[in-house]
């Protein structure tokens, strides 16, 4: 047993909709057991239940909180972080594709995943949805790369069989059969679950899709990650290649593709009927703020989607994405919000990064909060991280001031310490 005393933060409902969904207690108690969390409220009132040989490890001045979750990113992406384009078709041609081609060796598929899971973990994101390429041994060596730090990560191999380089094609069977072996081998191995990954409908042929929604009807308990109305000439694109269908987003639901657990990246330019089969389907949004203005892709409509009940999740969506850190991507959202007039508070930007996104995933009672049982992955916030940080933070007034100087200012150097699963990582 551990236990671990510092300011504490965790969610257990959205906080728009809930005020007592935020739990804060300036003096907290966070207490470990096998990995699980055995209770998490005020130090003083939890103290007298801990055990006399536990020692509490004393970080003042610091928050608990739930490890950030990012629920859309790609690792073959690392090295292309900040690589200009005039937008994301040039970017994917340009940049995308040739660092994707390097995964044709594990070697170097290794090397990059344990980079990434570290940078991850600096920025105290503990779990994420992962795009792996079309190579199945990009996969092995990300699962076995998350194993070895027991920590509970999403991924799955990219499906695409047309409108992409030959070197980065598969086969509309072969893909699916190279993903149902890495169902067998990874899926809720450990920690690890698996997404089939149709990378987005203009890259699979419709075979290719019909067989992908038949592989997600045949293992529901999978997720499903994909794209969708990122950017405007994509999306005239994917309706030229499929006219038959109502919408972007409605190609997918055609295909089975929209369910619990499947994860549409950026969801900018969708419409009401659209945001309408997200909720009904507990499909989720990823979104993807640094990346969508980066690529000058678009505003996502905060607005609308809430007030829609469309599951919401933020995602840095890397190397479209400009940063790893969480708190640089809520610094993001909160913006893109203002642009389309909503106001996004910093408990719901923290909410987002972390109960939302395992709402999103069907992963509540797993991750994402401090309820008894479960998995401890957490991190602590140094709010005086940098000498602004110190500055401002010595002077605000409220949590929802200190939060907010955290996501506007914060970044990887905001992390203190990463726990998974218990363990300090
Ligand atoms: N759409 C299809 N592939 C990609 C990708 O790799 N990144 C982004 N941002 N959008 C995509
Ligand atoms: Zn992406």
């Amino acid at each position: 047993m551990q236990a671990y005393r510092a300011s504490l933060l965790h969610f257990t409902d959205d906080p728009l909709r809930n005020p007592d969904g935020t739990h804060w207690h300036e003096d907290g108690l966070l207490i470990v057991n096998d990995g699980h969390v055995q209770a998490a409220g005020d130090y003083q009132q939890l103290k007298s239940t801990l055990p006399d040989h536990v020692v509490v490890e004393h970080f003042p001045g610091k928050i608990i909180t739930p490890g950030f979750i990012d629920t859309h990113i790609h690792y073959p992406q690392t090295d292309i972080i900040a690589s200009p384009a005039p937008g994301l078709l040039p970017w994917l041609e340009q940049y995308t594709f040739p660092a994707e081609r390097q995964f044709e060796n594990p070697l170097h598929a290794q090397e990059v995943a344990n980079f990434f899971l570290d940078e991850l973990l600096r920025c105290g994101t503990t779990t994420a949805m992962v795009y792996c390429t079309v190579h199945p041994a990009s996969v092995d060596a990300f699962f076995e790369a998350s194993a070895a730090r027991n920590l509970r990560m999403v991924a799955g191999k990219v499906l695409m069989d047309r409108n992409c380089p030959e070197f980065l094609r598969d086969t509309a069977e072969g893909g699916i059969r190279d993903s149902e072996t890495l169902i067998k081998k990874w899926h809720k191995h450990g920690r690890q679950l698996y997404a089939i990954t149709p990378r987005f409908a203009p890259t699979s042929s419709p075979a290719q899709m019909q067989l992908a929604g038949e592989l997600a009807r045949a293992y529901p308990d999978t997720f499903i990650q994909t794209h969708v109305a990122e950017n405007r000439d994509e999306c005239a694109w994917a309706r030229s290649l499929f006219p038959e269908a109502r919408s972007y987003l409605d190609i997918y639901d055609r295909y089975g593709l929209m369910r619990e657990r499947a994860m549409f990246a950026h969801c900018i330019w969708l419409n009401d009927e659209d945001r309408a089969r997200m909720a009904a389907t507990r499909s989720a949004v990823a979104l993807c703020p640094t990346s969508n203005l980066f690529l000058g892709s678009g505003l996502f409509n905060f607005q609308r989607a809430e007030a829609q009940n469309v599951p919401l999740s933020l995602a840095t969506d890397v190397g479209g994405g400009t940063s790893f850190s969480m708190l640089q991507t809520m610094n993001a959202a909160y913006k893109v919000a203002r642009m389309g007039g909503t106001y996004l508070p910093a408990t719901k930007m923290f909410y987002l990064a972390t109960l939302g996104g395992a709402r999103s995933m069907q992963l509540e009672g797993y991750i994402g909060n401090f309820v008894t049982g479960a998995e401890a992955d957490f991190i602590l916030l140094d709010p005086q991280a940098t000498p602004l940080l110190k500055r401002r933070t010595a002077s605000c007034n409220s949590l929802e001031e200190l939060l907010f100087a955290l996501a506007l200012l914060g970044d990887d150097r905001s992390i203190a310490a990463t726990y998974a699963a218990g363990v300090c990582v």
